[in-house]
């Protein structure tokens, strides 16, 4: 196992809060176990044009409680490309680069999975995504921060449903994934939730809505993006096609979830993965996710972690039939 001399390090994909403080882990980390850091700007874009620098222990001073990527993002089309893996590769090459820390989400992890089997270079990963949609890890960086915004979000909203009497149908992020709406509904104490995953459908919600107490004055329905059952606006309109006296706004909360100081929960858990990372780079670990399952470091290879099964668990569903009469 040859030592490992220099780490390069990118974000990729959707920013989370919580990156930040993932960088400067694996940076500290490395220069602690005499390594040195190589920053990669915006992901594999920047990768392929070799926009690289060294960095060092101040590079990541004061970043800790920031919220976005110091390092930039991106999604990069040219690298799902043969051609541009190899300029890639020819790029790190050129700056000495004989490993990688790759901090994202699903599609970073296809990449890295297909990069690490395509050459000779060990690559691990950080999960850094607010969906939560990944396998080998109970939490990814940026959940915890992005459920909290919601629900602060959802409990202002709550304050104008509850004056006007309004039915708010609340759509959040997620992507193919329901679990920042199911979370953040139960805390928000929505009457429905409505979720990729959940095989009764909008039907489940014009039920609860018909058997549901009439005299209560503010209702929350928290929608998952990308649901089969459609947008917000969909929903909205055969929400009021049904229920013509609910007086019915919606309000997509859309990048805002993205954004702000990370929690303290994300800060842990990143700074906890980032060290295990250049760790397990040093102990000779390769295609794989470092994550943390019941509280200890995890390992996942990358075709798992990206296996789209991140199970639902049926009680929670469940738990907002039972609090929401
Ligand atoms: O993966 C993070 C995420 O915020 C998803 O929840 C959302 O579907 C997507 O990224 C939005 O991506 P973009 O910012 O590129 O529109």
């Amino acid at each position: 196992m040859a030592q490992i001399k220099n780490i390069g390090l990118f974000t990729s994909g959707g920013d989370s809060p919580g990156m930040n403080a993932a960088i400067r882990a694996v940076v500290r980390t490395a220069i602690y176990y005499n390594i040195e850091v190589t920053g990669i700007r915006r992901g594999y874009e920047g990768m392929i044009k070799g926009d690289m620098f060294p960095m060092d222990r101040k590079s990541v001073s004061n970043i800790i409680q920031r919220g976005g990527t110091i390092l930039k993002t991106a999604r990069s089309e040219q690298f799902k490309t043969p051609e541009g893996r190899k300029l890639a590769y020819e790029q790190l090459k050129k700056n000495n680069v004989d490993a990688l820390v790759a901090i994202g989400g699903d599609g970073t992890f296809t990449g890295a999975k297909i990069f690490g089997h395509e050459y000779d270079i060990p690559v691990v990963g950080l999960p850094g995504t607010i969906d939560n949609d990944l396998c080998g890890t109970d939490f990814t960086i940026g959940y915890d921060t992005a459920i909290n915004t919601v629900i602060d979000a959802v409990d202002k909203i709550r304050d104008t449903a509850e004056s006007h009497d309004r039915l708010f149908i609340v759509e959040v992020m997620g992507r193919d994934c329901g679990l920042i709406a199911l979370r953040t509904g139960i805390a928000a104490g929505a009457e429905a939730i409505l979720i990729p995953e959940s095989k009764t459908g909008l039907q489940a919600v014009f039920e609860r809505l018909e058997s549901g107490r009439k005299d209560k004055s503010s209702k929350i329905i928290m929608l998952a993006e990308s649901g089969e059952a459609g947008d917000a606006f969909e929903i909205g309109r055969q929400i009021k096609e049904r229920f013509p006296n609910y007086d019915t706004r919606i309000s997509v909360l859309g990048h805002i979830q993205r954004g702000g100081r990370p929690s303290c929960m994300d800060r842990v858990l990143a700074c906890r993965v980032g060290v295990a990372a250049v760790e397990a780079l040093r102990n000779g670990h390769h295609n794989e996710m470092i994550g943390l399952i019941h509280n200890e470091i995890a390992y996942t290879p990358f075709e798992h972690a990206t296996k789209h099964n991140t199970d639902i668990n049926p009680n929670f569903l469940k738990i907002v039939e039972i609090l929401s009469i």
